[in-house]
């Protein structure tokens, strides 16, 4: 089964065409970074702009190279949230659009879900049977989170950021600095040969005695990165210059370790809470160098397996919609079409 699928939820236009929800036949992504850094984060008109101006061409381009046509493909995926609600609403209205002319199924994703299933869409993964259940590590720009995956559509929010997301604690750092954006993969090249230790900032929530729950969810396994954030900018507002060579190395590198610590510790905690057969990591912030090598090093405390998502299916891509749409498909609970979209859609059971 072919399925088209579609993701504009924040400021990646992409498009992809997957099949039996593993192979992916193309995967085109349209990265509008360059059009929102001049403003340090992405702006949403500009954003929802875009994907209007692109996305058409995007389609095109997935179809063309996977070699498919909108006649041959079975059946059309798209992300309904969470996102930017003006940028959702593109994609969504296109997806929309093509299943009712071309008579073929729409299946509405969660965009979180496709970040944790990409990790399943790779040669060498595990079979879902294999890994489930997992605890699943999402972080990404807009969200930070740790959930209970039971199996396929069973899912368990066991924590989440109460502030900042992992990514945008990296994307605000490099604006601290003056660095660029996005923040991650520059903070990842400039820590290149720091010290980690330089510095010693905030792991979030560690020090305080105000109970064991927030909300329903385990103090212990939620995050918190705004005060790193502050740290930083405080840190840097008593220094007397502006910080550069080896003393800005220093400092990225100290702050990419508490960040990378922060997310490490909780996955370590909640692998001592529940019992599971592996953990995973996805989201745009599973590309850092650094958190992989913690994980890695924890996968082999623990005796429980890493799955990381191919590189490519890290930040936002639409194969990983597809592929979610498949599994939905394949168990036979695609449910109903979503009428719109919903940008604070959180993870539900099938
Ligand atoms: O998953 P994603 O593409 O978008 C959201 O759904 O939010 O993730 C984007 C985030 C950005 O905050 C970016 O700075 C971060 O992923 N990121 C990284 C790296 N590459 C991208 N963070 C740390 N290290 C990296 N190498």
């Amino acid at each position: 089964m072919k399925i088209l699928g579609i993701e504009t939820s924040c400021d990646e236009t992409a498009a992809a065409v997957v099949e039996d929800g593993r192979t992916v036949l193309s995967n085109a992504v349209y990265s509008q970074i360059a059009k929102h850094r001049p403003y340090g984060g992405v702006v949403p008109e500009i954003a929802s702009r875009n994907h209007v101006a692109k996305l058409p061409g995007i389609i095109e381009e997935a179809l063309e190279s996977a070699g498919e046509s909108y006649e041959s493909i079975d059946a059309l995926a798209v992300t309904y949230g969470p996102g930017l609600a003006s940028s959702l609403l593109i994609g969504f209205s296109a997806a929309k659009t093509l299943s009712q002319r071309l008579g073929k199924p729409l299946i509405g994703v969660n965009h979180h879900e496709g970040h944790l299933h990409s990790i399943f869409m790779k040669e060498d993964a595990l079979t879902e049977d294999a890994a489930f259940p997992m605890l699943g590590l999402m972080v990404s720009g807009g969200d930070s989170s740790l959930v209970l995956m039971h199996k396929t559509g069973q899912y368990e929010l066991l924590g989440s950021t109460i502030d900042d997301a992992a990514g945008e604690a990296l994307d605000k750092a490099a604006a601290v600095l003056n660095l660029g954006y996005p923040g991650g993969p520059i903070i990842q090249k400039t820590a290149e040969g720091g010290d980690p230790n330089a510095v010693r900032f905030p792991r979030g929530l560690d020090q305080s005695d105000r109970g064991k729950w927030i909300y329903k969810y385990d103090r212990n396994l939620c995050f918190s990165f705004s005060g790193l954030k502050t740290s930083l900018l405080t840190f840097v507002k008593n220094l007397d210059h502006a910080p550069e060579g080896d003393e800005l190395r220093d400092i990225c590198a100290s702050y990419q370790e508490a960040v990378t610590d922060a997310l490490t510790i909780r996955v370590d905690r909640a692998l001592d809470l529940f019992s599971v057969k592996s953990f995973a990591c996805a989201g745009g912030v599973s590309l850092n160098r650094i958190l992989r090598e913690k994980l890695t090093a924890l996968s082999a405390k623990k005796g429980t397996p890493l799955l990381l998502s191919p590189p490519s299916l890290c930040t936002d891509n639409a194969a990983m919609i597809a592929g979610v749409a498949y599994e939905k498909v394949r168990l036979g609970l695609t449910g109903e079409e979503p009428g719109d979209v919903n940008p604070n859609l959180r993870l539900a059971n099938w």
